[in-house]
Order: structure tokens, then C-alpha cells, then sequence
């Protein structure tokens, strides 16, 4: 495995790739790896010849006051574990080889931004999609991988490479959980022992969604008040928005017919953490 810190190289490796005909797949990260990161890389690994994951730890999306600096950050445990699951490459960029000084050019995906999450964090998905297209610039991948984990983030990306015909295929693939369901996320890394040992019931209240779901439940503000419920009694939790919307544009529902996708995003002492479920209703 390469570990390559200069866009110059990883564009120079790039380019020795399409000579050789080798497609290649794109892991975005910003790091700190766990399972859910290492299931894209497997997936990845079946589909193209060369694996690169990029580690970046992203300025552009961290508001003012959020954990850019305290993000946490080991590349030498990134690098064994980004080998054992069969990444290629890893880029590695410097912040001021991304954006060096008068920086200035952004994207951006109207219209999908300024909900769920990104009605908290102004702006961060235009830091998302801005550095991941710069990452397609540079590595220029056949196919990209991102985790249904962040599901509106999935989204926009997916509407941001259609919209400007990037010509990269998306995948996105499913949440992985810790064996007591709590979605994996480098963020848990900051719970307490308490406050780990109560974030599992954050997905409980997720399944109790779907079970009211499936039980014929279609009135989407009941079954918030009943997940909200549950998020209530969590020492310490703080409920940032618990939403249903249409997977496919984020649009709010207020009855249940189709696929729905259930979001929450809740902060258990000082730690955000997202989390969601897609659920069926009857037509
Ligand atoms: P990061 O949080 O490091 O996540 C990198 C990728 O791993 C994302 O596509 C995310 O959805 C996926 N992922 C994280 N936890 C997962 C889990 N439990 N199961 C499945 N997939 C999971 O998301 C980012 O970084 C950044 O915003 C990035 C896209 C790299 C842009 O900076």
C-alpha cells in the first residue's frame, strides 16, 4: 500500500493507472477507521483494480465552533488498518495543498443542503461537496463509495455528480453497527463510558419506529413523538432533529405510503450523533 500526502503524486499515480488501463474506486474519509469505513473498502475491492481512500480531515465543513481540531487523528493506525482491508492507496492531502491561500472556488447542491442536518451546521454540505469534487478532480475515480450512514449526504453527492455529469458511479452501502446496534461513527470515540453504554438506544428508538410502522402506523408526526419519546429519557441526550422524509429528494412526509426514511441526529452529552433507518409503509 502507497501512502501519498501531494495532489502533484497522487495526479502523477493517477495518470500511470488510466495508462494501464486500471479502473479505479474512491473511498472519502476524514479518517480515524473503523468497520464502516473498511465495508466500503471491501465492497470496493470486488469492483476495480485499484483501491484509493482518501484521508482528510475536511476544514471546509466543520462550522466555527464544531470539533475540527479535536477531530481525532491516527494515520499510523489508519495506514494497518486501510492495508489489511486492501486499500491501494491512501491520500493523505495537507490542508494548505487543498486549499492554499486565496482559495476560492465552491460547490454546491442547491436545495438539498438546508435541511436535517444541514439546518444545524450551515454550510457544511457545501464544504462536503466542494471537497469531494475536488477529490474526483484529482483521483478521478470509475466508481465512488459512500455509506448510507450519512444519508443526506449520500443523497447530495449522488444529485451533485448527475447534475454536473461527473461521470462517477455512486454506490452507497449499508450502516454498520456496533454489536449493540449503535451505528460505528469516529465520533463515538468521544462518548463517555456512560454515555456510550446509553447511545445504543438511539437505534432502539429508530426499530421502535419501524415496528410502528409495520404494525400499519402511516401518521408520520406519531411516530416522531414516539421515537422522540423514547430519545427523552437518555440521560443527557439532546434531540436535534428527528425527521421523515422521502429518500429520494429529503421532502418532508406527513403519511407514510412509501419508502421513508426515518433521521435523527441527537447530541448525547457534547457528541452529535446521526443516525436513520428506511422503512416501508403500505400503499
Ligand atoms: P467520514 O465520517 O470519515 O465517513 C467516510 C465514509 O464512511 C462516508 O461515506 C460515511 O457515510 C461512511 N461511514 C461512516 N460510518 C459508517 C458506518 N457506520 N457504516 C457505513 N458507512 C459509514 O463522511 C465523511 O467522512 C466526510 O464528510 C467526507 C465524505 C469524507 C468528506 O469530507
Amino acid at each position: 500500500m502507497k501512502v501519498v500526502d501531494t495532489i502533484p503524486r497522487m495526479s502523477t499515480l493517477v495518470k500511470i493507472f488510466k495508462k494501464e488501463g486500471k479502473s479505479i474506486s474512491l473511498i472519502p474519509t476524514m479518517g480515524y477507521l473503523h468497520e464502516g469505513h473498511l465495508s466500503l473498502v471491501r465492497a470496493a475491492r470486488k469492483h476495480t483494480d485499484v483501491v484509493v481512500m482518501s484521508i482528510f480531515v475536511n476544514p471546509m465543513q466543520f462550522g466555527p465552533k464544531e470539533d475540527f481540531e479535536k477531530y481525532p487523528r491516527d494515520l499510523k493506525r489508519d495506514e494497518h488498518l486501510a492495508a489489511s482491508a486492501g486499500v491501494d492507496v491512501i491520500f493523505h492531502p495537507s490542508v494548505s495543498d487543498m486549499y492554499p491561500a486565496g482559495y476560492s472556488t465552491y460547490v454546491e447542491v442547491c436545495g438539498l443542503g438546508d435541511t436535517l442536518c444541514g439546518a444545524s451546521r450551515p454550510g457544511h454540505f457545501k464544504g462536503v461537496t466542494t471537497v469531494v469534487a475536488k477529490l474526483f478532480q484529482i483521483v478521478r475515480p470509475n466508481i465512488a463509495y459512500f455509506g448510507q450512514k450519512d444519508a443526506q449526504q449520500a443523497i447530495i453527492i449522488k444529485k451533485m455528480t448527475e447534475d454536473l455529469n461527473m461521470g462517477i458511479e455512486i454506490k452507497i452501502m449499508p450502516i454498520v453497527r456496533e454489536p449493540d446496534g449503535l451505528a460505528m461513527s469516529s465520533r463515538n470515540a468521544y462518548l463517555s463510558p456512560a454515555e456510550r453504554k446509553n447511545a445504543p438506544a438511539l437505534y432502539e428508538s429508530l426499530k421502535k419506529a419501524e415496528t410502528l410502522v409495520r404494525s400499519g402506523e402511516k401518521d408520520a408526526a406519531k411516530i416522531i413523538k414516539a421515537t422522540e419519546d423514547m430519545i427523552r429519557v437518555i440521560p443527557n441526550a439532546k434531540i436535534d432533529y428527528v425527521s421523515m422524509v422521502d429518500p429520494r429528494n429529503l421532502k418532508k412526509i406527513k403519511t407514510v405510503t412509501g419508502e421513508t426514511l426515518i433521521a435523527l441526529a441527537v447530541f448525547i452529552g457534547k457528541t452529535r450523533l446521526i443516525d436513520n433507518i428506511i422503512v416501508k409503509g403500505a400503499k
